[in-house]
């Protein structure tokens, strides 16, 4: 596989914390990683020093074939970087930052205009051309800044929490564009939802506390959050719950059962015998006539599998 990021001994430390301790890893054309970790856990501060915004205490980085040490202008051509937040010039509308950008990465005349009116239609921001940049919700301005990273079509992207802020439309709409995206790029991102990881990401890495803890697919990572197996069962009417919860601690094959405030109110079931439980479930809830609105395996939270894999040190913010 075509290699286009290599991190070699990476570290960076601010006074009392070691933020970043010694990452190594290779990122090749085609696989999207996917960053998790507790708050604090130095996934940003990598990304700042695999784009060159950061010098690292230690270590170097290798983008597309370039050294970033020695080759900064030729490495950094050949990343986009969408940032934490959103750090764009307020004043400026959708159409003359983008534009703006465009000709800081080198592009001029019809390509520049055709590249911007691209990035426009493939992030969908017609809505919001003329609109200063300030003035933009949270959720659009984190497109004007997904925008500005790959306007001149880099080989690799850094997007730091690229669906952060966004509505779950926008965000399926981000993690559609990533996965088009992805079989000619190298993508490193970094996010708080397993979910994500599961949608967009070919490999998942769990940094705690300056450290990758956990490198597996995110089917692996998320087998780990299976949690002990219970299912969730919602009905339509949550007045049903009561009624519910009766009717399955009654079943011989339903271990316990307990109301649970999810939603509108659910039923947490462990029950015997794992691969038919669902249907078990669902022709017991039929002839009970009592209507569901979802029924699926409980997840563990994100915070528990990070504090699992790494006996508690990954829990530190
Ligand atoms: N400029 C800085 N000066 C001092 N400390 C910093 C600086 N930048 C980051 N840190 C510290 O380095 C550690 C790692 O921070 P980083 O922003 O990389 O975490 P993160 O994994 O991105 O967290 P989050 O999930 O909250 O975004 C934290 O303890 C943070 O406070
Ligand atoms: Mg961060």
């Amino acid at each position: 596989m075509n290699n286009l990021v290599t991190v070699s001994r990476l570290s960076k430390r601010f006074g009392e914390i070691q933020a970043v301790r010694d990452l190594d890893f290779t990122v090749s054309q085609g696989e999207v990683l996917g960053f998790l970790g507790p708050n604090g856990a130095g996934k940003s501060t990598t990304m700042k020093m695999i784009t060159g915004f950061l010098d690292p205490d230690t270590g170097d980085v290798e983008v597309a074939g370039h050294r970033l040490s020695r080759h900064p202008v030729r490495a950094k051509q050949s990343i986009g970087y969408l940032p934490e937040g959103s750090p764009l010039y307020g004043d400026m509308s959708t159409l003359a930052f983008l534009h703006f950008i465009g000709s800081m990465r080198g592009l001029s005349g019809d390509t520049l205009r055709q590249r911007v009116d691209e990035v426009i239609d493939r992030v969908n921001l017609e809505s919001v051309v003329y609109q200063d940049l300030e003035t933009l919700s949270k959720g659009f301005k984190r497109r004007v800044g997904i925008a500005q990273a790959i306007i001149h079509d880099p080989p690799v992207l850094i997007l730091d929490e690229p669906t952060d802020g966004l509505d779950p439309n926008q965000k399926h709409e981000v993690r559609e564009l990533i996965r088009a995206m992805a079989p000619t790029k190298a993508i490193i991102l970094s996010t708080h939802i397993l979910e994500e990881v599961e949608a967009v990401c070919s490999r998942a890495m769990i940094i705690a506390a300056g450290s990758v803890v956990a490198d597996s697919t995110p089917a692996e990572l998320a087998a780990r959050a299976a949690g002990d197996g219970a299912w969730i069962v919602e009905p339509v009417d949550p007045a049903s719950v009561d009624r519910l919860r009766a009717s399955l601690e009654a079943a011989p094959w339903v271990r316990q059962a307990d109301a649970i405030d999810i939603g509108a109110g659910a039923v947490r079931v462990i029950a015997d015998g794992d691969a038919d439980a669902p249907s078990k479930l669902r022709g017991h809830l039929d002839e009970g006539r009592i209507v569901i609105a979802q029924l699926y395996r409980e997840r563990a939270r994100l915070d528990d599998v990070f504090r699992d894999i790494t006996g508690g040190a990954g829990a530190i913010s």
